[in-house]
């Protein structure tokens, strides 16, 4: 079992939509909860869509207040558990919590100049102080602005950026409304780029993630 939670204390930088996109794809071969410690509640209105138009989930998905109930949810039959959090500057205590209760940390970022900032502030004020492993993911990345993504790579600079990133699509941003998730979408050249792109990540944290158990088990042996 794996708790990851994904942190940005900027809003609208594809938390939600990073969470249901891993969500989907992990549960082609795992079993997978999502916990929306969000209290906008946007992951749980995203699976309300889903139902309302008879295109079920195959994972579960449920409200928490506290973060603690991370700890109790560790015994539950889950493989993976995909944490959705509030993105506000007011939260950073709320957010360490989450991130100590967690295996590892996904920070998705637009990857632009203005948001290394927030995004660095995030990492120092929340995820450094607890040690958990973490990765900066870029999202809703675009082809013009292309020198953008390459120049705040360059920013970021000693910081854990993943390879693979997230492109800006239609269909991302449609989803939340149209109740869809990648594995979901009407089948388009666009949205199979849109989906490929998280399946790319995906198999990028997997393969992170096995590194982590390595090291992990180096160190108790
Ligand atoms: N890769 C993407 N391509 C296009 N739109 C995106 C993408 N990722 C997120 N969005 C859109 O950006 C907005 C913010 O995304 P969301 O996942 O809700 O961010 P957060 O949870 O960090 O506030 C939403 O309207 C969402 O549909
Ligand atoms: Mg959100």
């Amino acid at each position: 079992m794996r708790i990851v939670a994904i942190v940005n204390e900027k809003g609208g930088v594809g938390k939600t939509t990073t969470v249901m996109a891993l969500a989907a794809l992990a549960a082609t071969t795992e079993r997978v909860l999502v916990v929306d410690l969000d209290p906008q509640g946007s992951a749980v209105d995203w699976a309300a869509a889903a139902e309302a138009n008879g295109k079920d989930l195959d994972f579960q998905i449920v409200t928490a207040r506290h973060p603690e109930n991370l700890q109790q949810m560790r015994s539950l039959e889950f493989d993976l558990i995909l944490v959705d959090t509030p993105g506000n500057l007011q939260n950073a205590e709320l957010l360490r919590q989450i991130a100590s209760y967690s295996d590892h940390v996904i920070l998705p970022t637009e990857p632009t100049a203005m948001a290394v900032r927030p995004l660095v502030r995030t990492l120092q004020d929340v995820v450094r102080p607890t040690e958990t492993p973490y990765s900066i993911l870029f999202t809703r990345t675009d082809s013009r602005s292309f020198r953008d993504t390459e120049d705040t790579r360059e920013l970021l600079e000693g910081f854990n950026v993943m390879d693979a990133y997230v492109r800006s699509y239609k269909v991302h941003e449609r989803a939340s409304i149209d109740g869809t998730v990648v594995t979901t979408y009407e089948k388009s050249r666009a949205s199979m780029k849109a989906a490929k792109d998280y399946e790319d990540v995906l198999t990028a944290l997997r393969e992170q993630w096995s590194n982590e158990d390595n090291q992990q088990k180096g160190k108790t042996a």
